[in-house]
């Protein structure tokens, strides 16, 4: 059953690094500013607006459409299109027509091929007001949830769950991360000699789709808490989808026996302790031969980057109680927990395999 490492080690440190130092002083302070043009756009709907025909519009056409103010509607476009995100051609008579660039209407816009437009709304509406506390996380070492929104930092998944309308965001947010890295992750390695797949924690079951997609002749089932899976049900679920939705607790319910458990973003959540905790619990279900597929981002060993990663990890410390890890680090915690032969393969996108064996 070892899987065989089907891409090579790729560091996109250099290209982080870049990114950075290519701005002067202002233009590094402007970032933030740049990233909040971007979301309320999203918010205002305003790339789906341009990508409906006549797909070029006036501002104040787009105003009217998105309830907007004219003066600040003409201030958000004319700021997207020094961004380069929407395109701008002014008329015989004067009047200006927005349009959408490829890449608003790829990225940006909710029918978009590639959207991100629920991870932008999420970031928008939840991730900002965490984010406003970095330096209160960061002198207190933990998630800001008390602040931000009157919930104990203990309860991390009650605090993403503390209504419907804020389950279905973050889900959304999940489920739209899979669109760029989805197929690179699941084809990391060979993974067509495990036959049954669980997928803890999976949520939505968007990554489940990438994998019977690419092992058709395997069965996968999505394992996520009860009020997560009816959701997923309700929401998510297309009516092509072949793998099963299991209701339960991972820490605490008894999981079901497979031949490869797949971990996607879900020991970057939870502390040292519990990793193993959870790690040990799968290995003494899991069938001889079988594995653990951990999907994580992760840091180069000499926790010098990526940036992006190193960002993802403040994120964890504002949001869970979790933290982003070198590969080594990963591969500690699954020996720890009874598993061998642990290979990491770098995809070169955000997110990285490293698949143990039991
Ligand atoms: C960060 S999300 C990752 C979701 C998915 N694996 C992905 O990468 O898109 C963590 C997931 O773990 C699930 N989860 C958290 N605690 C859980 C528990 N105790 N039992 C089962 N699932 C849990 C959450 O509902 C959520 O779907």
């Amino acid at each position: 059953m070892l899987g065989r490492p089907r891409c090579p080690t790729f560091h996109r440190e250099e290209r982080d690094k870049r990114d950075v130092h290519n701005q002067d002083g202002h233009a590094l302070l402007f970032v933030c500013r740049i990233k909040k043009v971007i979301f309320s756009a999203c918010e205002l709907g305003i790339f789906d607006l341009l990508t409906a025909p006549p797909c070029a519009l006036t501002a104040q056409q787009v105003a009217v459409s998105c309830n907007a103010s004219v003066g600040g509607t003409e201030r958000l476009l004319d700021a997207l299109v020094g961004m380069e995100l929407l395109h701008v051609e002014t008329q015989e008579d004067g009047t200006a027509l927005y349009s959408n660039s490829e890449v608003a209407s790829m990225y940006l816009a909710k029918g978009g091929a590639k959207s991100l437009h629920h991870v932008a709304i999420y970031r928008s509406q939840t991730g900002y007001q965490l984010w406003n506390n970095l330096a209160d996380a960061v002198r207190e070492g933990k998630n800001q949830y008390q602040k931000a929104f009157g919930i104990p930092p203990e309860e991390v998944f009650q605090a993403i769950y503390r209504s419907d309308k804020d389950m279905l965001k973050f889900m959304s947010l999940m489920n739209s991360c899979w669109v760029l890295d989805g197929h690179d992750v699941v084809m990391a390695f060979s993974l067509a000699g495990f036959r049954d797949i669980v997928d803890l924690g999976g949520c939505t079951g968007a990554l489940a789709r990438e994998m019977t997609k690419a092992y058709p002749s395997s069965s996968v089932t999505v394992f996520d808490m009860p009020a997560v899976v009816e959701m997923a049900r309700k929401y998510f679920l297309q009516a092509d989808d072949t793998f099963a939705f299991q209701s339960g607790d991972f820490f605490h319910d008894e999981l079901p026996v497979a031949d490869l458990y797949v971990l996607a973003r879900i020991i970057h959540d939870w502390s040292e302790d519990k990793c193993v905790n959870l790690l040990k619990r799968i290995c003494d279900v899991c069938r001889p031969g079988g594995g653990v597929l951990l999907v994580e981002a992760t840091l180069l060993e000499s926790r010098r980057g990526p940036v992006h990663t190193q960002l993802l990890s403040l994120n964890m410390l504002l949001q869970t109680e979790g933290r982003e890890r070198p590969a080594s680090q990963y591969a500690g915690l699954l020996r720890r927990s009874g598993f061998r032969d642990v290979q990491v393969c770098r995809t070169g996108k955000t997110y990285d395999a490293i698949l143990a064996l039991k």
